[in-house]
């Protein structure tokens, strides 16, 4: 049957379960990795300790397909969060998350990625020192005689991410994935897939021909697009310190030749960063 909700505001179950993630408190880690999709969840868990006297990791797939899965790794509490895609779903699982675990929080995302221009490569490990968001603006699109002076597309200040976890990010990553595979620059989240990450295509008057070429030239130190990194460093910016967060991507587009990368080199990446992920966590300091 399904579960009841009371509060609108915050809804939760009558024994304290959230609204789209379904978990409460005592299933949720103060250390996060966020990933983006399910399957990576259910890889990357594997990376965890086997639990004691062979018993099962906590694991809880809410209705709306958000998998939480809680452990180990050497001792330390994790939990894996499948994120799945864009800004609002990454609202849900940092306030969420948020609500259901006490004290300090550190979250790390590993997704996917566009590699938008050098040094950025396809199969790099792309870390965020720090993100801007890309917005299509829909109001230029309106009948308003002012319409057509206004941007298509809006791009606001970066925020930054975590510098102490940043750090142990790249030094964990070269150590599992090899130096020459890790980059760290300017990140950039979109609010689209297609348009505001300049995707061309004639269903949609997008009016983000140059988009691309606008976004390089105006940052030189960007290098990679995905959908969810600003909103998880926004957050953090705005939790009173109690959550520090940094945002990691695996480029899987490289948006100047159009290639992308095979799936089975990808599970072989994301196992890698997945770990370089884990190690870093546990060296966070909480306190
Ligand atoms: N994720 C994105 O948002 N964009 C890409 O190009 C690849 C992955």
């Amino acid at each position: 049957s399904k579960p009841s909700f009371s509060n609108a505001n915050f809804p939760t179950t009558p024994e304290g379960r959230t609204y789209h993630l379904g978990t409460k408190g005592g299933e949720v880690a103060n250390r996060i990795l966020s990933v983006g999709a399910t399957q990576r969840a259910e890889l990357l868990s594997k990376l965890l300790d086997p639990p004691p006297n062979g018993g099962q990791l906590f694991r809880y797939l809410s209705s709306r397909g958000f998998l939480t899965v809680t452990g180990e790794y050497q001792g330390t509490p994790i939990s894996i969060v499948s994120t799945q895609m864009g800004m609002p779903n990454m609202d849900f699982v940092v306030r969420e998350c948020r609500a259901v675990v006490e004290g300090p929080m550190a979250v790390v995302r590993l997704g996917t990625c566009g590699a938008l221009q050098p040094p950025a490569s396809l199969g790099q490990l792309i870390i965020a020192h720090s993100s801007i968001n890309i917005r299509r603006n829909p109001d230029a699109w309106s009948d308003l005689s002012t319409a057509s002076m206004l941007p298509a597309y809006m791009f606001t200040l970066p925020v930054q991410a975590d510098p102490h976890i940043v750090r142990l990010l790249a030094e964990e990553a070269s150590s599992t994935m090899g130096a020459s595979n890790v980059i760290s620059g300017l990140n950039a989240t979109a609010d689209s897939f297609y348009s505001s990450q300049g995707r061309v295509g004639g269903n949609f008057d997008d009016r983000n021909e140059g988009l691309i070429e606008e976004m390089c030239e105006k940052y030189p130190d960007m290098v990679s697009l995905e959908m969810e990194t600003f909103h998880l460093l926004d957050m953090a910016r705005c939790s009173g310190g109690r959550v520090r967060a940094a945002g990691m991507c695996l480029a899987l587009a490289d948006r100047k030749s159009n290639e992308m990368l095979e799936y089975a080199r990808l599970e072989q990446l994301e196992v890698e960063a997945g770990l370089a992920a884990l190690r870093a966590l546990i060296k966070t300091d909480l306190d």
